[in-house]
């Protein structure tokens, strides 16, 4: 784990309320892992106090660093005016990655809005055409095009709650019908992250279907480091001690360990 003071390289608008930062960060970058994060400080001052986690998105050019987000609050809100050549305080790599696909599996990466960030990290680094993507928006203008953020050629299908762009509906419907297809030749391996509702959708989905699935939690970090007890979220019954906590033990788990029904 790295504390680098980093320079913005830029800071551009991808879609409504969302944006794309990129900031020069050799030593995080050379450790990065996709489902990784990092801790940001984007308070000049005291205000706010507290660092914001983000996944990582993907690395380029071997030195920087992409963190996509949208405005939800005051330190997103701060984020959006930083301008390329000013420099922001990056802690990370935390948390634990994605545990890649095994031979002849065939991966399935479900996200729901911001959660498509550290799939695009996923699936940066896997074959072209190896895998499917889903990815669901609340309606057209929040759609992320794949090519704004430095990943042209990613095939994405995309599901919107209005319709306004792709199959209208639930993103995890798209993972129905994907896993319907499936012949038993090949295993599909899922791959989620995005709002809890979504999750707990892909959850009740695999865990009924007996499949591997990773997905990624977000939970409120005061610290990202495991010191403040602030993340922790229930084990399923079978595990022996009672809690995980999402900064350090995740943010990506397998779906067999976490107490759906507690979350
Ligand atoms: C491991 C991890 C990875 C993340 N990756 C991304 C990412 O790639 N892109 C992105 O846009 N966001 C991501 N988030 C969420 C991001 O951390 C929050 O949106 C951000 O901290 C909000 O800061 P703020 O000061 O703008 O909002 P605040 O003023 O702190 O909060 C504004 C509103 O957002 C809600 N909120 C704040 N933090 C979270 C959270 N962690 N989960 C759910 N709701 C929250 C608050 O309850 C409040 O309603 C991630 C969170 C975690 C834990
Ligand atoms: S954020 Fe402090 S223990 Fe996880």
């Amino acid at each position: 784990m790295i504390e680098q003071d980093s320079e913005i390289i830029f800071n551009k608008r991808v879609a409504v309320d969302t944006f794309l930062i990129g900031l020069k960060s050799p030593l995080v970058a050379a450790e990065a892992r996709p489902g990784q994060f990092v801790m940001l400080k984007v308070g000049r001052g005291m205000d706010p106090l507290l660092r914001r986690p983000f996944s990582i998105c993907g690395i380029r050019e071997e030195n920087l660093i992409l963190i996509l987000y949208r405005i939800v609050g005051q330190g997103t809100r701060i984020m959006c005016d930083f301008r390329k050549g000013e420099s922001l305080s990056v802690l990370g790599p935390l948390g634990s990655g994605f545990e890649m696909p095994h031979k002849g599996d065939m991966p399935i990466l479900v996200a729901g809005g911001m959660g498509i960030a550290p799939l695009i990290f996923l699936a940066s680094i896997m074959e072209p055409g190896s895998f499917s993507f889903f990815a669901g928006f609340g309606s057209a203008k929040e759609v992320v095009a794949t090519d704004e953020v430095g990943s042209s050629g990613l095939d994405l299908s995309i599901s919107t709650d209005d319709g306004s762009a792709g199959h209208r509906g639930l993103v995890t419907e798209l993972l129905e019908n994907r896993l319907a297809g499936f012949d038993g030749k090949t295993s599909p391996v899922v791959f989620a992250c995005g709002p809890l509702p979504m999750l707990k959708e892909v959850a009740a989905i695999t865990l009924d279907g007996v499949l591997s699935c990773q997905v990624s939690l977000e939970a409120s970090m005061a610290c990202g480091l495991g010191a403040c007890q602030g993340c922790a979220i229930r084990r399923s019954s079978e595990q022996a001690i009672a809690y995980y906590h999402v900064c350090q033990d995740g943010p990506v788990f397998d779906v067999n360990v976490l107490d759906w029904g507690a979350l």
